[in-house]
């Protein structure tokens, strides 16, 4: 099945507050143990989240390691104002910092960042070379990366299904935007294809669910 690409930045306020209020406790917090897992010397630092949304993500990574600071960078307004109110009620929202900026051009004020992640994002990107441009630009040699999102499925059979198996209940605005993500995604292989095209050769990718997948590595 050929992708299709979605918008890149989720600029719309509706969507942007569906998603804040949606409960992404599983998957996210499978990140945190997906990242724990592969870089088990991480102890803090600088963390750099592209594409952070709401800080979900940024918020589990910094409540998981209490030495560590999370610079979050998102493209849309909405997304990053939903993002200040759950930090404000966090008890790590202290440590997480959301910038507004459209990548590439918007530069991390801590670059070079020891470990940067991402969740989510490559699916947005129309041209995906932008994330690995991003992370060999920011990152420190030696840094840790993880990447998590979402595989294109094979049909379109396969999508209504994921979409009815894990979307169900959810609000019409969501179960549209899954649909659309998977339909935008990339199979493990085009992933496979871009590290190698970016010269991360050394980086691994691997199917982790039935919906994602992880791209992960040291610069
Ligand atoms: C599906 S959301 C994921 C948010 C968050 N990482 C999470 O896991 O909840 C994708 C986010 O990437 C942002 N985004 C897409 N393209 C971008 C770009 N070129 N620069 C900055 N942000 C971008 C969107 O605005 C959106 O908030």
């Amino acid at each position: 099945m050929e992708r299709r690409l979605e918008p890149e930045l989720m600029l719309d306020p509706e969507q942007a507050r569906a998603y804040a209020e949606a409960d992404f406790a599983e998957p996210h917090e499978r990140f945190v143990d997906l990242f724990a897992e592969r870089f088990p010397d991480m102890v803090g630092g600088a963390v750099l989240d592209l594409g952070c949304g709401p800080g979900d993500v940024s918020l589990r990574l910094a409540a998981r390691y209490p030495a560590c600071v999370v610079h979050g960078i998102d493209g849309a307004p909405a997304m990053l104002a939903a993002g200040e109110t759950l930090c404000r009620a966090h008890p790590a929202g202290p440590r997480v910092q959301l910038r507004l900026g459209q990548l590439p051009e918007v530069r991390a004020p801590g670059a070079p960042y020891e470990t940067i992640v991402s969740n989510s994002l490559l699916h947005h990107l129309h041209d995906p070379r932008v994330l690995w441009g991003v992370i060999l630009r920011d990152g420190a040699p030696g840094a840790r990366v993880f990447v998590m999102d979402l595989c294109r499925p094979e049909t379109a059979e396969r999508v209504s299904a994921l979409v009815a198996r894990h979307a169900a209940n959810e609000p019409e605005v969501l179960r549209r935007d899954f649909e659309d993500s998977l339909y935008a995604a990339f199979t493990p292989e085009e992933v496979r294809s871009q590290l190698d095209e970016a010269g991360l050769e050394a980086f691994q990718v691997e199917q982790v669910s039935d919906r994602h997948l992880v791209a992960w590595g040291r610069l």
